[in-house]
């Protein structure tokens, strides 16, 4: 028998309140059974302004790591660099303390996935690859981005999955149309990366940003077409891939309660990017 999936009827309009086009449209989805926004993930143009404020900011501190890394660093220097540069530009880390996390930046080498925790111990060495995970409060506004960095020369292998990390990222931003689907941004990513004999991860999405570090919806880097929540404009969310060489499982560190690996211990990538959705197709807010 067929198993049908109901969702939270989402979006609410006062009971002699006129509907506007918009309501309209996006009642037409509810009723036709697809997953809509709340009205308050559709950001107001005061919000989209003050987060694309807080993304400014995010892209200037991976601009500023992007000038300094490099081999013998240590990944505690890179989390002093964000900090003060946060700082002294009247932003806020939002890693810091979030959940408990000790740092101010992610910075996650090889076959970690994600959530790495910055160490003096930790030296950066010829040949790795690390992602950077910047994430920033500027007025109570939240941004989100993430790239990868190659220590000097890297081989053949790693430097293919850096760039076909990033090239998921950028097809799931084509995929991304107003009025389309979540699982459209998803169904790109993963046709992508399968494509290039990689996994992708499946265990950590993307997600609403903006007023919160993280808001819904979830966004799979997997999926069907036409499936998961409507794409409106207004709508700010990243993307962020996790791209695996190897098999796409992943355990966290079960010391520290943060670090994600990959269960082959062979190399992940990742790159992510805010986004706001506009009446045509993404723009990027931070990168
Ligand atoms: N920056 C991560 C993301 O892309 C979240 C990290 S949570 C932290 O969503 F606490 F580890 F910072
Ligand atoms: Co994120």
């Amino acid at each position: 028998h067929m198993i049908i999936k109901k969702y939270p009827k989402n979006w609410k309009v006062g009971k002699n309140t006129p509907l506007t086009d918009l309501d309209k449209k996006i009642l037409a989805f509810q009723n036709r059974g697809h997953l809509v926004p709340k009205r308050c993930l559709i950001k107001t143009h005061e919000q989209i302004e003050g987060i694309r404020r807080s993304g400014v900011v995010n892209t200037g501190v991976l601009d500023a790591v992007a000038k300094e890394i490099h081999a013998g660093m240590s990944t505690l220097e890179i989390d002093k660099l964000v900090h003060d540069y946060t700082v002294s530009h009247g932003a806020i880390p939002a890693p810091l303390n979030y959940d408990g996390f000790p740092n101010s930046v992610c910075t996650s080498i090889n076959e970690v996935v994600c959530h790495g925790i910055p160490s003096e111990d930790e030296i950066l060495e010829e040949g790795d690859i690390i992602n950077v995970d910047v994430s920033t409060i500027l007025d109570g506004y939240y941004s989100d981005a993430s790239r990868m960095f190659v220590i000097g020369q890297t081989t053949p292998e790693k430097q293919r999955l850096v760039d076909v990390a990033k090239e998921c990222l950028l097809i799931g931003m084509e995929a991304a149309k107003p009025f389309g689907f979540v699982g459209d941004i998803g169904n790109a990513i993963q046709r992508h990366a399968h494509k290039n004999g990689y996994t992708v991860v499946r265990d950590l999405c993307g997600h609403g940003v903006g007023l919160k570090f993280h808001e819904e919806p979830d966004v799979e880097h997997f999926g069907r077409k036409g499936t998961g929540m409507l794409l409106v404009p207004g709508m700010v969310f990243t993307i962020e891939p996790m791209i695996n060489m190897g098999g796409g499982e992943v355990f966290v560190d079960e010391d520290d309660g943060w670090t994600v690996v990959t269960e082959d211990e062979l190399p992940s990538a990742q790159w992510e990017h805010t986004f706001v959705m506009t009446e045509t197709g993404l723009e990027i807010l931070s990168y």
